[in-house]
């Protein structure tokens, strides 16, 4: 990506000159425009590099959340588009919007696998498999959801449209057991299954979106091995090929034994049946997504949570980047953000190679060089989120359900 990062706006015979800057602590990317829009604001980071107090990290940590000096919680998420740099006014638009189209009590129905089906229009998603709450894990599997965008779209000028967008159950069969993440593939989804217990692997299942949602695995071993729990998928838009992670939240909820394989990731080819690990060395490898053009792959690690085991705040909070080679293999991992709340969970891109993922505060946004231009602040976690093609999204945040509207298109829908 040659993009450069848009910092100065300079002032030429009365006309508004945009001009291309490398240097992303000019001073005018730290001014508000005149014309925000009504549900966003301006962010000032420079306005907390000196705080009149600092707090320990027994007090100020991943798991709470930051509020800069003159900001409480109700006026963050009273304008839930935080700008953090001007680049981000192309992301959000005019007029973007953010609305609750559902919530679920005290039961994580909105969790991850958050996938577009495009000739029904509609997007599914899956429930939390093993939190608590969710009764899953060893005694039931989570449940597949589904919403129709048309009845999104149709409340989006509203904040809080709870209850009328009708949530439908999705009856896989075979059951697909726990899906955690999922993606478009062949014209049908598929899903990472963590698997239940000794005796139901954790798999990759094709399913298909319109009834009866009949499911096939497609593999569900690693040369005899079962995987530990896999958790996302995601389709290189160049070889069509299909990279998974493979890592350890089934065993540290309690619902999978403990690891057999090591935390990585995995390529799976359709047509020769390989099955090839191309990524190693993460805590916990988690989200997985690639640019538009397919040349560089992104894994968040979400090492800091570990689950029923808690949380080690020295472990990673990151995404990592790497550049996916002419042959599907991935060289220079290098660390692309840190991420300030909670852990990056899914991640996605835009049409433009920004960057997206869902954490401790709601979607975080990165240009491609790995700069913090905006927040769709939610005041509360995120595992996963997508683009529903050109200027809308849905997000999953556990109990709660949203639908964003936004300048920004997702970064393409594969016909693999
Ligand atoms: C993080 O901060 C919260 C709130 O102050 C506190 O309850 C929690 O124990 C802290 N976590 C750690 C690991 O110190
Ligand atoms: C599973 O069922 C057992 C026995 O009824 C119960 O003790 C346990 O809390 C249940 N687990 C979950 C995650 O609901
Ligand atoms: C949204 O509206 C529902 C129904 O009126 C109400 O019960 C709920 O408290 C509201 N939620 C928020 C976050 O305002
Ligand atoms: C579902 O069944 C149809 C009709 O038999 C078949 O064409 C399709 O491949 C099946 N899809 C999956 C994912 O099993
Ligand atoms: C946290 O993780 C680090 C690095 O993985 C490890 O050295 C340390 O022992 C862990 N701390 C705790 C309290 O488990």
């Amino acid at each position: 990506m040659a993009a450069l990062p848009l910092s100065l706006v300079v002032l030429t015979a009365g006309v508004l000159i945009k001009a291309y800057d490398t240097s992303s602590a000019s001073g005018s990317s730290r001014l508000p425009r005149a014309e925000i829009p009504a549900q966003a604001q301006f962010i000032d980071q420079k306005a907390f590099n000196v705080l009149p107090t600092v707090l320990p990290p027994s007090q100020s940590n991943a798991t709470t959340f930051f509020i800069p000096p003159g900001y409480d919680s109700a006026s963050l998420t009273e304008k839930p588009f935080h700008i953090y740099d001007e680049e981000f006014y192309d992301v959000i638009g005019t007029n973007p919007t953010l609305t609750l189209l559902a919530n679920a009590g005290t039961n994580p129905l909105f969790h991850e696998a958050t996938t577009w089906y495009p000739p029904t229009d509609e997007m599914f998603f899956v429930q939390n498999a093993g939190a608590p709450a969710a009764g899953t894990g060893l005694n039931k599997s989570a449940i597949i959801l589904k919403i129709a965008l048309s009845e999104a779209a149709a409340v989006s000028s509203q904040r809080n449209a709870t209850g009328l967008v009708n949530v439908q159950t999705v009856d896989s069969s075979p059951l697909v057991v726990n899906p955690n993440g999922g993606t478009n593939y062949r014209g049908q989804i598929v899903f990472a299954a963590e698997g239940q217990g000794d005796n139901v692997p954790s798999e990759l299942i094709l399913m298909n979106p319109r009834e009866p949602y009949n499911t096939t695995v497609l593999v569900n071993n690693y040369f005899g091995r079962q995987f530990s729990s896999l958790n996302d998928v995601a389709v290189n838009p160049r070889n069509k090929d299909l990279y998974f992670t493979d890592t350890l939240y089934g065993y540290l909820q309690d619902f999978r034994p403990a690891p057999g394989l090591r935390n990585q990731v995995y390529r799976y080819n359709d047509v020769t049946g390989a099955v090839t690990a191309v990524a190693d060395d993460f805590t916990l490898p988690n989200g997985l997504t690639f640019s538009p053009d397919g040349l560089y792959a992104y894994v968040t690690d979400t090492g800091a949570n570990q689950g029923f085991w808690g949380w080690n705040q020295s472990n990673p909070s990151s995404i990592y980047r790497y550049n996916v080679q002419e042959d599907g293999t991935w060289d220079n991992r290098k660390l692309f953000a840190y991420v300030d709340s909670g852990v990056p969970d899914g991640v996605h891109c835009d049409s433009k190679g920004n960057v997206y993922a869902g954490c401790g505060d709601g979607i975080q946004v990165w240009n491609p060089s790995g700069k913090l231009i905006g927040k769709i602040y939610l005041g509360e976690g995120s595992a996963n989120f997508n683009f529903a093609g050109d200027g809308r999204m849905v997000i999953c945040a556990e109990q709660n359900l949203y639908y964003v509207t936004l300048a920004a298109s997702g970064g393409g829908y594969i016909e693999a």
